[in-house]
């Protein structure tokens, strides 16, 4: 067994034994316990538990389980807080048996570990359980809620680097945006909670839990729709797209580039997103080129290219119409812009072009260089590095550059698979052209013969076979739409606190 295997064992082991021993101390004996009402903590944890958020970006989830778990520390003590933390927490999937059985044990054991400890901090500051004055006792609240953040989310974190091998640095930058957040919005939600057990009792608990899964509800319906936005702009995209097989799919591939790069580069999470919506929309501007300049497999007349270069302008007027995108719409206008002043549309320099047109930029060159065109082969994935390298301070941003050749490797594939996958339709698309033209050609020659029998011969002759004017099966290349290739996002797991 190696070191890091005793480790992880060592670790969990030993929290496992801490949450059992402190919840073994936490119900003195001769204290008289609201068992009933304990016990309807616990179904009220495990309804909102079981059906948790989840969020859009980051695999993390959202739940109101932590205010019924708060509110039970706070309203009947330590000892049944921890009781409603680590029995109210147990999911499905525990309880069908596909969780290993010492992660079922850590987190009842961790969750013991972090209802103590907000119940120590909350009584040894002034609180008294089930008597709970808030403005007596607000910063013993508030801080009873830190503490159970900080040991849930040390705990966590420990055993997933342990068990998971993610450093827990990656691990605290990865969720520390997600899970903070919650506790700050749910604890005063916990408290309120508790106060309303103790004044009204069981039935305004359950009074203020119906809002409680109301603001649940919403926060689905807005990531649902959130969900059905993007899926048409993807729609959207495709429908571009589908105009010029040899771009088909690039959109997408750009926009995993460029989330990748802005992670890369820690750029906020609402702008990633937004550059998410403007990397698969980068080139709508490109409807407003007819088909003869945009498919044109020869090489452009200097008005033929004017046309061309409108696109970002055009574009941009069209996603400036989203106004969720704000100022992002910037990045489609600029995409086109080179880092030593020579592109297009307005021939800015340096740090005048928005970050996120620099990142746009790089990623759509190098999905344009290493994808095939009608007019030229694809780079190699090496030679497109060198010519990003090469261009980097003319063309591109050094930076961005920079960045972007650190993440390259780890979206490539996915790329490779995108056009492996582009290419396979195109096949299909071809074959079945070469199908509807070989049956043309067919009927057209029975028809010739036919007639030319009916004017002359027996009907005998009319059975010449169809396939002597059998058409050949038509190039692989033949302009027919193909479904386009999407990549996946890259994304995350982060850690599952409570
Ligand atoms: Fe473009």
């Amino acid at each position: 067994m190696g070191r890091r295997r005793i480790a992880y064992w060592v670790y969990f082991l030993t929290v496992i034994f801490l949450g059992g021993w402190v919840l073994s101390l936490a119900f003195p004996p001769k204290v008289h316990y609201p068992w009933p009402e304990i016990v309807g903590a616990i179904i009220l944890t495990l309804v909102t538990e079981a059906s948790p958020v989840a969020f859009p970006r980051g695999g993390g989830s959202l739940s109101v389980g932590f205010a019924v778990i708060f509110a039970s520390i706070i309203h009947f003590g330590t000892g049944p807080g921890s009781l409603v933390a680590a029995l109210g927490t147990i999911r499905p999937r525990e309880f069908r048996l596909k969780v290993p059985w010492e992660f079922v044990l850590f987190n009842r054991a961790q969750l013991v570990l972090s209802a103590s400890a907000a119940g120590w901090v909350f009584t040894s500051l002034g609180g008294v359980p089930g008597n709970v004055k808030v403005f007596q006792v607000l910063p013993a609240l508030l801080l009873s809620g830190l503490a159970y953040f900080v040991v849930n989310f040390l705990a966590v974190g420990t055993g997933l680097t342990l068990a998971q091998r993610i450093p827990f640095r990656t691990i605290w930058t990865a969720n520390l945006k997600f899970v903070a957040p919650q506790y700050v919005a749910i604890t005063p939600l916990g408290i309120l909670l508790g106060v309303m057990y103790k004044d009204v009792g069981p039935s305004g608990v359950l009074l203020f839990f119906i809002p409680l899964m109301a603001a649940r509800y919403s926060f689905q319906r807005y990531f649902e729709i959130r969900q059905i936005y993007l899926s048409t702009i993807e729609a959207m995209v495709r429908s571009i797209e589908a105009r010029d097989p040899y771009t088909s799919g690039h959109s997408a591939v750009v926009r995993d580039y460029a989330v990748a790069v802005a992670k890369q580069m820690k750029l906020a999470e609402s702008d990633i997103e937004k550059l998410e919506y403007v990397a698969l929309l980068h080139d709508v501007g490109k409807l407003a080129v007819p088909d003869a300049v945009l498919l044109k497999k020869s090489k452009l007349s200097p008005e033929e290219y004017g046309l061309i270069k409108q696109h970002p302008v055009v574009g941009a007027s069209i996603v400036g119409e989203v106004a969720l995108l704000g100022d992002a719409v910037a990045a489609v206008r600029h995409h086109h812009e080179w880092f030593d002043g020579q592109g297009y549309p307005d021939g800015l320099s340096g740090d005048q072009i928005p970050l996120t047109a620099r990142i746009l930029g790089v990623c759509d060159a190098f999905d344009a260089m290493t994808s095939e065109r009608p007019y030229k082969r694809a780079y190699t994935f090496q030679e497109g590095v060198e010519e990003l390298r090469r261009c980097a301070g003319s063309q591109f941003d050094p930076a961005v550059v920079n960045e972007f050749l650190e993440v390259v490797k780890e979206v490539s594939p996915r790329r490779a698979e995108a056009s492996k996958r582009v290419q396979e339709s195109r096949l299909v698309a071809g074959d079945a052209l070469a199908a509807i033209r070989q049956a043309a050609a067919a009927t057209a020659a029975a028809a010739a013969t036919t007639t030319a029998a009916s004017a002359a011969t027996p009907a005998s002759s009319a059975a010449t076979p169809a396939s002597s004017a059998v058409t050949p099966p038509a190039a692989t290349s033949a302009v027919v739409t193909p479904p386009t290739a999407t990549t996946p996002l890259p994304s995350g797991r982060p850690a599952k606190t409570s």
